[in-house]
């Protein structure tokens, strides 16, 4: 089997920054509800004219740079995303165009927050096939444009931003270990778009009822997550034959410092091995792993021969974990 890791990683987050005193003028929060009950201070947003295609494209340019490769060198663009420039067509093709990645084809992949460890797995495969020896993996996601800016529960969680990984073989010892995927299907409102896809169609009414906007019951949210991040790593930990306690930095989904610490305790993994960078951009959904790791190397705080497990949860619901030895 061939060992597949990551040649390059970079990140792109908007400049625009929107703080809990933002939204202190929008809806009836505060700042210390929304730390004292999520972590987050402040998050990203994209601004009009800007999309997530705009936002993957940067991320991409930066792990090529970081690979030393051009877009000519890629072949296969897989990006996560559950917030596409348009409803149809693939925004991945986008990014293909707007990056000049002539010889790549280019698909989306939908697993919302788990989406960058889902399209990982994926892409390792592909190239662990032979089909491949060079994928470029972007998560990018503008979710500000899909919250419903009058709800309190579910707007102030999120950001915008992209992360991505030129995925490639690697030498012995290192990259990717082991993964695990789950999912969890649900149908009734737990966290999704409502209208807007085939089955209710974007009519006026349902605009105006603000069906187009993301719902969720953020407890169910909660409950499933604090049980799905240790889950989903631990059982990458089995398949890769790893002890927890050799985990150098744990990558979770940044989605509220509550979950994260709950998670933490329940894997063992003391919160000192935890990256957390939750409170500058909120929940950035697939973007969110990616970026915490691309901080995590600006900081110097991810080295080669690092031991690293990436956990997420999101919409479906899904979740995933992967277990890899940083290359770089
Ligand atoms: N500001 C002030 N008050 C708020 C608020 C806000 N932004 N949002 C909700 N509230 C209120 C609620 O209306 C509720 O009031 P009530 O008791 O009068 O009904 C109260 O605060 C407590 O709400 P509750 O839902 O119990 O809070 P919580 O401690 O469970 O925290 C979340 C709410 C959303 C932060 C939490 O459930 C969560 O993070 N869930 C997971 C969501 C998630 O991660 N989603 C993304 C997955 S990828």
């Amino acid at each position: 089997m061939k060992n597949v890791g990551i040649l390059g990683f970079g990140k792109y987050v908007p400049e625009k920054i929107m703080t809990n005193a933002d939204w202190e003028k929008l809806v009836e929060t505060s700042d210390e509800w929304i730390t004292s009950r999520t972590g987050i201070k402040e998050r990203r947003f994209v601004v009009e004219g800007q999309g997530t295609s705009d936002l993957g494209v940067e991320a991409g340019k930066a792990a090529l740079k970081d690979a030393g490769m051009t877009p000519e060198d890629v072949e296969l663009i897989i990006l996560a995303t559950c917030s596409p420039d348009y409803r149809v067509q693939n925004c991945s093709s986008l990014i293909q165009k707007k990056l000049g990645a002539v010889n790549a084809a280019a698909f989306d992949l939908e697993a919302a927050c788990s989406g960058f460890i889902f399209s990982l797995v994926v892409g390792q495969a592909m190239i662990q096939a032979g089909m491949y020896k060079r994928i470029l993996v972007i998560a990018a996601e503008s979710i500000s444009k899909l919250i419903d800016m009058q709800d309190r529960n579910t707007a102030i969680l999120f950001g915008d931003g992209a992360a991505a990984a030129v995925l490639g073989e690697v030498e012995e010892g290192y990259g990717i270990i082991s993964s695990y995927m789950g999912t969890e299907g649900v149908d009734d409102g737990t966290l999704r778009i409502k209208a807007g896809g085939t089955l209710y169609p974007a009519t006026v009414e349902r605009v105006l009822n603000r069906e187009i906007y993301v719902e969720m019951n953020g407890t169910d949210v909660f409950k499933f997550a604090v049980k799905a991040l240790p889950h989903a790593t631990k059982e990458a930990a089995k398949k890769g034959n790893i002890d927890l306690k050799d985990i150098d930095i744990l990558f979770p989904h940044q989605a509220n410092l509550r979950i994260i610490d709950a998670a933490a305790k329940r894997l063992g993994i003391p919160m000192e091995k935890v990256f957390i960078n939750l409170q500058k951009y909120g929940n950035t959904s697939a973007a969110s792993v990616g970026i915490a790791m691309a901080e995590a190397l600006e900081e110097g705080k991810l080295k080669k021969g690092d031991l690293i497990a990436l956990t997420g949860f999101g919409a479906g619901l899904t979740y995933g974990s992967l277990i890899m030895r940083w290359s770089k």
